[in-house]
């Protein structure tokens, strides 16, 4: 059989020492496609065939050859690889040793939170939350809460009227009058929180926006008994596990009778202190049994129909609850505020 080695074994040599000399993965490209290519120098011997007596010798001894240059190849590939893997690794390397970023997380303002909080008491007693527009008409912020026009009653809320008719609630029960003519005569178990408005000097108690929760129940049966326990149960989940709740006797054109509810003190329990001003009780909302003439104007008739409502101020139950002495630090948006409280809930 005749040996054809030596015709691809010079070249052959040539390609292998090229590959050995490449710096880069380019060169070796470069060598690829003048070598090895489809008509590359190396490929282009196989045309010597032709003149071969052995062809499958032939083939053989190329194929042979031609591998070889190929495992040198893809070796050198392989190393190429592997340094530009090992650069990059280089190059990403992280100290872990280094301290991290410091990621401030944000906290929610201690209003909102009393504010979720008094909405989870009541939907925990089967309420559902209604809301209203904070631009009303006179007639859902007064009228159909029997406070008709040139009543001195408006006096208790100083308003911002934007239109003759037209003005920034000066209470959430402005709500219950919505909730009301939509009832249709049904009955109705709702909250509504939201903000208010009324023409104010601000000072440490007061501002010109604040908020408050409506509550409205209206079915047959509704007593003043209900309320007081309704009430109870909220200053228990709200304050303390053994608050106690006072009614004495006031005024709101919407309810007949009118209270103003006290509740006995969460911090000294009724021993007397300064959160209650040595009182024993802390007043904190507004309520009553709905006044005959607010449930007719709204469809329902006051013989089958009875109903109570209550008007809480959502700040005043943050400020006692969480002993801030300002009203306007809700709104100022101060961290350092905010932080303060968060540390108290999670303490
Ligand atoms: N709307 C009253 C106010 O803002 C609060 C209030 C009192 C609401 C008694 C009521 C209520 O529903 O029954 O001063």
């Amino acid at each position: 059989m005749q040996n054809y080695e030596n015709i691809f074994s010079e070249l052959a040599e040539k390609i292998k020492n090229l590959i050995a000399d490449s710096k880069t993965m380019e060169n070796i490209i470069e060598i690829k496609n003048k070598y090895l290519s489809k008509k590359g120098e190396f490929s282009l011997l196989m045309g010597k065939i032709k003149e071969a007596e052995d062809k499958k010798a032939f083939g053989e001894a190329f194929n042979n050859a031609k591998n070889k240059i190929e495992e040198v190849l893809n070796e050198k590939v392989k190393e190429f690889e592997a340094k530009k893997l090992e650069a990059q690794l280089k190059k990403e390397e992280i100290d872990i040793t280094l301290p991290g970023n410091n990621i401030k997380r944000g906290s929610e303002n201690p209003f909102y939170k009393v504010r979720k909080e008094i909405e989870d008491i009541f939907i925990s007693m089967g309420y559902t939350v209604a809301t209203g527009p904070e631009v009303d008409y006179d007639k859902y912020v007064f009228e159909l809460l029997n406070i008709p026009k040139d009543h001195p009653a408006r006096d208790m809320q100083d308003t911002l009227y934007i239109e003759d008719d037209l003005l920034l609630r000066s209470h959430t029960s402005s709500i219950q009058a919505h909730v009301m003519e939509e009832a249709n005569g049904k009955p109705i178990k709702i909250i509504c929180p939201g903000k208010t408005y009324r023409r104010d000097d601000d000072d440490m108690t007061h501002s010109h926006q604040f908020a408050q929760v409506e509550g409205l129940v209206i079915d047959k049966n509704i007593n003043l008994g209900n309320l007081k326990a309704t009430l109870e149960l909220f200053a228990q989940k709200m304050f303390s596990k053994d608050s106690k709740v006072r009614f004495r006797s006031s005024f709101f054109p919407f309810t007949e009778p009118s209270v103003e509810v006290d509740i006995s003190c969460f911090n000294c329990h009724g021993k007397g202190c300064n959160v209650c001003k040595g009182t024993g009780w802390i007043e904190i909302l507004g309520a009553g049994m709905v006044h005959p003439n607010v449930l007719r104007m709204s469809g329902y008739d006051p013989e089958v129909y009875s109903g109570f409502a209550f008007g809480i101020g959502i700040e005043r139950v943050a400020m006692l609850r969480y002993g801030v002495d300002d009203i306007r630090r809700f709104y100022q948006s101060d961290i350092r505020f905010i932080e303060e409280f968060n540390k108290k809930v999670e303490d």
